[in-house]
């Protein structure tokens, strides 16, 4: 094993360029040395979602820039750096592309190993960079784009126990900020509403929670909202303050109870593996919701299993977490070469069957 590596990573699957140095020696925690991220939210904002061609220039026009603030921030030359790694998918073909085919540029100009990663691995892998979890633990993963439970064995094994079905809990909370108008993103509107709310006023379904297993839908959650919306104004003729709360705190309840007994699922599951360090990690901007960590957090004090969840900015789309997942497939010896190529998909556990939907309607992951 090396001594001390430090890696550049590459972020430019959806609608943020961002390119970050992270360095690591063997039995010491890792150091972020530079995390650069450059949002396009104001290019897609008249166009209500990414879109893709407009997202693929702005990640050319800025990935070389960012890489440069990435050296300057952390006043290293490229010649200090150990290798590049770089997300080669899941996303957006031609962000992705565009990653891809800068990071083969500054590989074969710098004369660095180049090494391609699965941008859902670096997600998955996040908690080892933040908190040094060890193989294997269980992760929720839990974003606007995407909800799933997975074993994470190692930096390619991953075992999916299930995910949601239809729409991603962060997707269903911004519909239903649309349908009530809150702001967006809903998250953190719909849960700033519900504070002052009554959970208990609007009897909202709790899809799938009757099936066995780990998998979850949202669609059914949000078609109720709207519902109990529409029979408020046709009695009210508007939408008064205190009903908006209720329905947010209703709403709300009924995510936060799925997702935590579909958890307790997923980590009976994971304990059966018998992990010699249990460890429950949840990542994804759905993350942020007080009410939602809380519940999550008391599974696993109830299972007597540690409980992590990764800063917010490392939860979101960033190019630390795909330098660290690179430096960890890089320690184990692989490397890619300039026939990596892009891939707009590419499951983390090949071994299960492909979802129909599996809250993937964005373009987020
Ligand atoms: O991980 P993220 O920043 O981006 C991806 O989707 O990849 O997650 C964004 C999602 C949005 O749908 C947003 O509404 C949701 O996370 N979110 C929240 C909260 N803050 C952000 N959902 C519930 N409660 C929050 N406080
Ligand atoms: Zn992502």
């Amino acid at each position: 094993m090396q001594d001390s590596l430090t890696l550049l990573g590459l972020e430019s699957s959806c609608d943020d360029t961002a390119a970050a140095i992270v360095r690591h020696r063997p039995g010491q925690a890792p150091e972020i040395l530079a995390s650069v991220v450059h949002g396009q939210t104001a290019i897609h904002a008249p166009f209500g979602g990414v879109v893709p061609e407009l997202a693929a220039r702005a990640h050319a026009e800025k990935l070389d820039i960012c890489v440069e603030e990435a050296l300057l921030q952390a006043d290293l030359p490229l010649s200090a750096l150990d290798a590049v790694a770089v997300t080669a998918g899941p996303g957006l073909i031609g962000g992705v592309l565009s990653g891809v085919m800068c990071a083969k540029g500054i590989a074969a100009g710098a004369g660095l190993p180049l090494i391609g990663v699965n941008h859902l691995a670096g997600h998955a892998l996040t908690p080892r960079l933040t908190d040094g979890l060890a193989y294997p633990y269980l992760m929720l993963l839990v974003s606007g784009g995407h909800c799933q439970f997975l074993i994470v064995r190692g930096p390619e094994e991953f075992t999916r126990l299930g995910g949601t079905i239809d729409d991603a809990p962060g997707e269903a909370f911004d519909k239903t900020a649309k349908l009530l108008a809150l702001p967006q993103p809903g998250g953190p509107s719909v849960e700033a509403a519900a504070k002052a709310g009554d959970p208990k006023r609007f009897p909202l379904p709790r899809p799938l929670l009757d099936r066995p297993g780990c998998d979850m839908s949202f669609s059914g959650l949000k078609t109720a909202m709207l519902r109990a919306r529409d029979t408020i104004v046709a009695e009210k003729g508007g939408l008064p303050v205190q009903d908006r709360a209720d329905l947010c705190a209703g709403f709300q309840q009924a995510v936060t109870e799925v997702l935590a007994e579909k958890s307790r699922r997923a980590m009976a599951d994971y304990l059966a593996h018998e992990p010699t360090e249990p460890a429950f990690a949840v990542a994804g901007g759905v993350a942020a919701n007080g009410p939602i960590r809380a519940a999550l957090e008391a599974v696993a004090a109830k299972a007597g299993v540690r409980f992590t969840a990764p800063p917010l900015r490392l939860c979101t789309d960033n190019a630390a977490m795909i330098a660290w997942a690179g430096m960890e497939r890089f320690r184990a010896g692989q490397r890619d070469d300039m026939a990596l190529g892009a891939r707009p998909r590419w499951p983390l556990d090949r071994s299960s069957p492909a979802m129909l939907g599996s809250g993937k309607k964005g373009a987020k992951a």
